[in-house]
This record gives C-alpha cells, sequence and structure tokens, in this order.
C-alpha cells in the first residue's frame, strides 16, 4: 500500500477507531470510493473496548471487505504491546518512542521490525514529537525533526514509514501549531523517505495536498471523526427526543463519520486506488 501510494502520490487515510460503528464508516466509505485504507487502533482504544474484543470487530471487518484494509497499531508505546498486536494479525505497527534518545528509538524500532518482518508487517517510528493530545500520547510543545537525525533513521531502523514533527499537532487545533513545509522538503529531499502527517484534522485542504507532494504518504485523522459524532449524536438527540432505540441513535453518528472519512479519502487523492 505505502510504496504504491509514495510511487503515485497520493496518502492513506490513517483512521482511528474505536467500536463497531467508527469501523464500519471507516470501511464503507473507503469500499464506496474504492480507496485503500488504514483502520488503527491506538492503545487506549484497546483498552476501552477490551484488546480481544477491539481486535476481534477490526480484523474480522478487514478481512471481509472489498478493498485493502491495513490494520494498524497507533502509537505503541511499548515493544510488548507491538508484539500482542502483531501476534494477534495486525498488519502494521507504530512504535512512539520519540521522548527516547536518538540511540534507543533506534535500537528499540530495529528491534520491532525484526519482529514484524516475522508477521511480513509494516512498522511506522516517529522522530521529532508531535504537539497536542491523543490517548495516551502528550506534548505541549513541538520538537520539530532533524533532517540529519531522520537520514541516519532511514537508513539504519528498517522501518516502512516515518512520522515526523514539523509543528503538527494531535486534536483540536492549537495557537502555535502551523506546518513547517521547509522542513518537510528538507527531510523528504535527503531521504527520499515515505512520510506520516499526524495530527491531521482541521488541516486545510491545500496543506495535505501540499504535504503529499513533499512525501506523506499516510495521514492520520482522529478528532475529526470524534467531533463528527458527538455533533451528530447531539443534534439528533435534540431533534428525536422520543427516540430511545440505541442504534438509531448511534447510527446517526456513524453516518456522519462515513461523510468525514469520504471527504477526507477524496483530498488524499485515493479513491480509485484499490
Ligand atoms: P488528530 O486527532 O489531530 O486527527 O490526530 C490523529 C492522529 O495523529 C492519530 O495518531
Amino acid at each position: 500500500m505505502i510504496p504504491q501510494a509514495y510511487r503515485q502520490h497520493y496518502a492513506v487515510g490513517a483512521f482511528n477507531v474505536t467500536n463497531i460503528e467508527t469501523t464500519q464508516a471507516v470501511i464503507s466509505a473507503a469500499e464506496e470510493l474504492k480507496s485503500p485504507v488504514i483502520v488503527q487502533t491506538s492503545e487506549k482504544a484497546l483498552d476501552y473496548a477490551g484488546f480481544d474484543n477491539l481486535v476481534g470487530i477490526v480484523l474480522g471487518m478487514a478481512k471481509k471487505s472489498t478493498v485493502p484494509v491495513v490494520v494498524h497499531l497507533d502509537h505503541g508505546r511499548s515493544v510488548d504491546i507491538a508484539k500482542k498486536c502483531l501476534t494477534a494479525g495486525y498488519s502494521s505497527v507504530m512504535i512512539d518512542l520519540n521522548k527516547l534518545p536518538f540511540a534507543d528509538n533506534l535500537s528499540r524500532t530495529i528491534e520491532i521490525v525484526k519482529i514484524a518482518k516475522q508477521y511480513g508487517a509494516s512498522v511506522e517510528a516517529e522522530l521529532g514529537g508531535i504537539m497536542g493530545r491523543e490517548d495516551y500520547v502528550k506534548n505541549s510543545a513541538p520538537r520539530l525533526t532533524d533532517v540529519g537525525e531522520a537520514v541516519q533513521f532511514v537508513q539504519r531502523s528498517g522501518a516502512t514509514v516515518l512520522a515526523v514533527g514539523i509543528g503538527n499537532a494531535h486534536g483540536v487545533p492549537m495557537a502555535n501549531e502551523k506546518l513547517h513545509f521547509d522542513i518537510l522538503e528538507k527531510i523528504q529531499k535527503a531521504t527520499n523517505f515515505p512520510l506520516v502527517l499526524h495530527g491531521a484534522s482541521s488541516t486545510a485542504a491545500s496543506e495535505i495536498t501540499k504535504a503529499i507532494r513533499l512525501g506523506v504518504v499516510k495521514i492520520n485523522i482522529d478528532t475529526d471523526i470524534r467531533l463528527a459524532f458527538s455533533t451528530a449524536l447531539r443534534k439528533f438527540m435534540h431533534a428525536n427526543p422520543d427516540i430511545y432505540d440505541t442504534r438509531e441513535i448511534i447510527g446517526a453518528g456513524r453516518e456522519a463519520i462515513y461523510h468525514v472519512v469520504a471527504k477526507k479519502i477524496s483530498i488524499f487523492n485515493s479513491i480509485g486506488k484499490a
């Protein structure tokens, strides 16, 4: 999925899911638009739903899908959780050790890459820090990826893709959030490597297009899904105070997510690439 996106200059959407409805909405939008898609679960989502429950939902739906679906661990904080997901059948894991010194981040990433290879799975690593809050991940200030370190990391780690810190932030927009495209361009020129943009909710379509031109092939979206879901539920319940069938209520949220995901897939230029 990733090398093809890199060659053909589009990005694959990586959407965070937490339950049946979010997973259905993401996969059905990808199917409708004949787009490849990445369904990702954070450690907190796995804790919330119960590991086996959420894994069963995402792997089951991915297997039945009519388009390629990668099931990915988002922001794994330890070798153990990455191993657990690979054993369960995930086709990709992220190991987020960006707070460790460079040498430790590199050596542990190498360790995970070795294990992932046994499963034919991919590995996403991270260099530099992403601001904001995303489940168990929290940073108040940006740490921009160092270009020299990125070169060494992609040459030595064996990772499939690299998440970069270019001023991007998880969650709702932050006052000091600003994408440094000059840094992204330097990283891309120096590494020629597929890159990941985290915290892409509410990023303008023009900025997304620019990022894709500069080698971003995987784009993470969580907050826009949560906002669509919660807004739709509030509206639905306000408009229908007598409805108590939970499927109707949650169904309104599922539909809202479907539309958000379809819109992102179109911006990412992956329509018809399945
Ligand atoms: P947003 O919540 O800002 O969309 O970020 C999602 C993300 O990067 C998941 O790792």
